[in-house]
Formats: structure tokens, sequence, C-alpha cells
């Protein structure tokens, strides 16, 4: 059947998601489907109605794409779309419902508190305490989050992330090593550990920096190993996700993981974490692409 790669949108990952969506569609049609990229604006359903295809392969990271609103949608019209459905998706969007999910099912993620322009900025710094992390809670590729060291310097680093639309909270810093489990087919991958020696692993260090290092194997035990993975499965069905994603962590000085979130439409470029841990797995990028086109089938 003709497969609709959805690429690009209206949201501020736009530009990384034309990357991810251009690889996609160069694998899929090398690999003899046919499929066509589809700029996804707000007449996308029209669109796919009068192209005649039969399956999306959705690549649009953030809002509108990647947050239930498209899974919505397409449902509607009958149309079987890659990853996770309405629920998982517009749950992982949302950090923070994610982090209520998780405490719910007693999952561990870094403490937390809700920002609004009435926040006692002393009272957030004493209580999570200093640095901490300022997020937008539904944006991606850590758009708009600061660290923040000084009660100072709360106040910006809230007005930054509020810039970006939807709640904005502040989390615990985790003083350790940050990790990805990627998942594919309801099954973790071989973890990647990062590093990168700016503050943390924001856009800089994610798609431009040539300074960040990846490492798979990622050097833990491999008891220790299968342990994060299946804490990040279950972290991953916890909020209702299915078929490939990503779930971030960090691991603390002394061992203990920490959830930190959900990606139901990981980035798909050359510096991406999914296609380096399934190459990890022996699964070379258009080998991933069909396997997680097969999922819309399933
Ligand atoms: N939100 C970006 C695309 C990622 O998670 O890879
Ligand atoms: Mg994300």
């Amino acid at each position: 059947g003709k497969v609709a790669v959805l690429l690009g949108g209206w949201s501020a990952e736009r530009e990384i998601s034309l990357i991810s969506g251009g690889e996609v569609l160069k694998a899929l049609q090398a690999a003899g489907v046919d499929a066509h990229g589809i700029d996804a604006g707000r007449d996308v359903l029209e669109v796919l109605k009068a192209g005649g295809f039969d399956r999306v392969f959705n690549m649009l990271h953030g809002r509108g794409g990647e947050d239930g609103v498209i899974q919505g949608a397409l449902e509607l019209i009958g149309l079987p779309c890659t990853g996770s459905g309405v629920l998982g998706s517009a749950v992982s969007m949302d950090k923070l419902m994610t982090k209520r999910l998780w405490r719910g099912a007693g999952l561990p993620t870094p403490d937390y508190q809700v920002l609004d322009g009435d926040t006692d900025w002393v009272v957030v710094a004493s209580g999570l305490g200093l640095p901490l992390i300022v997020k937008p809670a539904l944006e991606g590729s850590s758009i708009g989050m600061s660290k923040v060291e000084t009660v100072g310097d709360l106040p910006e680093a809230y007005a930054r992330a509020a810039a970006c639309g939807g709640p904005v909270f502040a989390e615990r810093w985790v003083t350790g090593t940050e990790y990805t489990a990627a998942i594919l087919e309801g099954e973790p991958l071989p973890l990647i550990r990062l590093e990168t020696p700016r503050a943390f692993y924001d856009y800089e260090a994610k798609y431009k920096a040539e300074t960040t290092r990846y490492h798979v194997p990622c050097g833990l035990e491999a008891a220790v190993e299968q342990r994060f993975q299946s804490l990040a499965l279950q972290a991953f069905e916890a909020v209702g996700a299915r078929g490939w994603g990503r779930v971030d962590l960090m691991v603390d000085r002394v061992g203990v993981p920490w959830l930190i979130e959900v990606n139901t439409v990981p980035g798909m470029t050359d510096h991406s974490l999914v296609p380096m841990a399934a190459r990890a797995a022996g699964l070379d990028f258009q080998a991933l692409v069909l396997r997680i086109l097969a999922g819309t089938l399933a």
C-alpha cells in the first residue's frame, strides 16, 4: 500500500521533524516502499484522503503530532498510524501527567513542583534544593528548559518555559548520569549512556554539539542494565504508550534510577538515539524503519 510519512508540522520541533521524516522517507523508498513525504499542515486529513494513502508513518514531533491530536484524527478516518494511540501520546507529551501517573504506579521520578505567576521562588528552591531544572510540560527536544543555580534565576527560567505555552514545573536536579532506553515492538533495546560537557543534554547537545558522547554498550553491569531496561518498559506501559518510543532516565551517584520522560515519536536524525540503539542490537536504519512501519498492522 501507499505510505504517507508525516513530517514538519507546526510545533517548535518542526525543524527536527523535517530531518527525522526525511531520513525515514529515504529509507522506506530505498526499501521499495511506495512512500511519500507530507509536510503536515492543518489540512493534513484532506491531503491524506486525496492522496489515497493506506498507512501513515508519523514522524511529527511535539504538539499536534505527538500528543494524540493527529492519532485521534487518523483513527477517526480509519488510517493506521505508527506508534502510540491517543492516550499514550497525550500523556507522554505532558511531562507533568507522566510524572503523576508514574508516582501513582509507584515508579521513581524526581520530585517536582508546578510553577505559576504566584509561585514563591524561595519555597520552591528550598523544597527541591538547588540546582533544579525548570521545564515546560508540553515541549520536546529540551526547548524552554533551564538549569537554575540560584533563587534569583528562577523568574527568568519560569518566563522562558511559560513562553512555550502550557504548564511549567520545577524538578529536582539529579546529579548523575543520563541514559536512554529505546523501545521497539514493546521490547527495550540496549541502553545508551549520554555524556555532555554542557549543563545538561539540551537542544545544542542533542543536535549540534560535536562534544556529546554516546556510549553503547552503556558500561553498566548486564544485570543492572536489564533492571533499568525493564523499569523503562514499565514506565512506557504505565503511560499507555505502545509500539516504539524512548524512555529517558537519570541514574544518581548511588546508582538509583529516576525516570524523566517518554517520547512517543523520538528523533530519527543521524544524531538520534533510537537508530543508535537499534544498530547496537544489529538492526540497521532501514530494518528499524520497516519494523516500526510493520507495527501499524499489529
Ligand atoms: N523530542 C525529540 C525529537 C526526541 O525525543 O528525540
Ligand atoms: Mg521529549
